[in-house]
C-alpha cells in the first residue's frame, strides 16, 4: 500500500523530518519561506495531510480548495487560531495540535519576560552593549522586586498553571487568576491560588498580569484601553499567548504615559511585523515568539504531530484532536 502523501509547511528539527520521511511520502519546505494562501490552498488538493504551524493562515479561502484530497491538518503548535476551525470541520477535516510538550518552556519564557522587564534586563544589556555603562552606583537602573508580589493570570490552562508553579514555588508569589470555567481544585491548591470572579478584579489587584488565554475571536483586544486603565500604575503586562489578545496601540499609549510600568511580550498583532511604537519603548521587553523555542520542545512537538497523524492513518482517533 502506498504511503500517505504529507506536506510539512516549515522546516522542523532534522531528526523529526527524518522520522516523517521514513514513515510517509513527505514533502518538506526546503526554503522555509511561508506558503501563500494560494500555495496552501493547492496543497489541500495534493496531499493527504498538511502539517501547518502558526505562520500559515488556513482560512476559509484555503479551506475552499477543491477537489479536496487532504483529510488531516496536523498542526505543529498548541494554538490554532490561524486555522478556521468551523470551515475545517465543514470540509470534514480532522485538526490536531500539540499540547503538553511545550507547557514548561512557554511558562519559562513568561517568567523570563516577567523577570527581565521587572529588573530592567533588556535596558541594562542595551546600555552595556552601547558602551554607555559608567559603572555600579546605588541608583543605577533600579527595577521592581519580584519575590512576594502578586501574579494575576488571565486563563488558567496548562501554561498558566506551570507559570504559577514557578512563580509560587520559585519566587514566593501570590497567585490570583480569572478563568471562564472552574479549574480542578487540586490545580488551584497546588499553587495556593485564588480564583477571581472577573477579569477586572485580576487587573486591579495584580502586580504582574500574565495572559494565557487563546487567541480566539472572542478574545480579540480583550486587553484594551479601558482594561489597561484598571491595572496598577506600577504593574506589568506579560503576553506569551497571542498578539491579538492585546490592543497594541492602547498598550503603547499606556506604556508611553506610564499608566502601567512595563510589558514583556513574545507575541504581536500581525507578527512578524509589529507596531513600530513598541521599538521606541525602554519599558518593553520584546522577544520574537520564542515560547516553545527549545530544541527539546520543538523535537517533542514534531513527534507529537507524528503520533497524531500515525493514529489518524491507522484509523484511530488522534490523541490531540481539536475537531
Ligand atoms: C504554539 O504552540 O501555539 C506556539 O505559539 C507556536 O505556534
Amino acid at each position: 500500500m502506498s504511503k500517505p502523501k504529507i506536506l510539512v509547511t516549515r522546516r522542523w528539527p532534522e531528526e523529526v523530518e527524518a522520522e516523517l520521511a521514513q514513515r510517509y511520502d513527505a514533502t518538506f519546505n526546503e526554503s522555509d519561506i511561508p506558503l501563500s494562501v494560494a500555495q496552501l490552498k493547492e496543497a489541500l488538493t495534493h496531499y493527504d495531510a498538511v502539517l501547518p504551524t502558526v505562520t500559515d493562515s488556513i482560512n476559509a479561502e484555503v479551506l475552499s480548495a477543491a477537489p479536496l484530497r487532504c483529510r488531516i491538518l496536523g498542526n505543529f503548535g498548541v494554538g490554532y487560531n490561524h486555522i478556521d476551525i468551523p470551515a475545517a470541520k465543514a470540509r470534514g477535516l480532522t485538526v490536531t495540535n500539540t499540547p503538553d510538550v511545550l507547557t514548561d518552556c512557554t511558562a519559562d519564557i513568561a517568567m523570563l519576560l516577567l523577570l527581565s522587564v521587572a529588573r530592567r534586563g533588556g535596558e541594562g544589556e542595551r546600555q552595556l552593549r552601547a558602551g554607555a555603562w559608567s559603572g555600579w552606583r546605588p541608583t543605577h537602573l533600579l527595577g521592581t522586586k519580584v519575590t512576594g508580589k502578586t501574579l494575576g493570570l488571565i486563563g488558567f490552562g496548562r501554561i498558566a498553571q506551570a507559570m504559577a508553579h514557578k512563580a509560587r514555588h520559585g519566587f514566593d508569589m501570590d497567585i490570583i487568576f480569572y478563568n471562564r470555567s472552574q479549574p480542578p481544585r487540586d490545580k488551584i491548591d497546588a499553587v495556593q491560588a485564588r480564583q477571581c470572579a472577573s477579569l477586572e478584579e485580576v487587573l486591579q489587584q495584580a502586580d504582574f498580569v500574565a495572559l494565557h488565554c487563546p487567541g480566539s475571536p472572542e478574545n480579540h483586544h480583550l486587553i484594551n484601553a479601558e482594561r489597561l486603565a484598571l491595572m496598577k500604575p506600577g504593574a506589568y503586562l506579560i503576553n506569551t499567548a497571542r498578539g491579538n489578545v492585546v490592543d497594541s496601540a492602547a498598550l503603547i499609549a499606556a506604556l508611553q504615559q506610564g499608566a502601567i510600568k512595563g510589558a514583556g511580550l513574545d507575541v504581536y498583532e500581525g507578527e512578524p511585523d509589529l507596531h513600530p511604537g513598541f521599538l521606541e519603548l525602554e519599558n518593553a521587553v520584546l522577544l520574537p515568539h520564542l515560547g516553545s523555542a527549545s530544541r527539546e520542545t520543538r523535537i517533542a512537538m514534531g513527534r507529537r504531530v507524528l503520533t497524531n497523524i500515525d493514529a489518524f492513518f491507522a484509523g484511530q482517533t488522534p490523541g490531540d484532536k481539536v475537531c
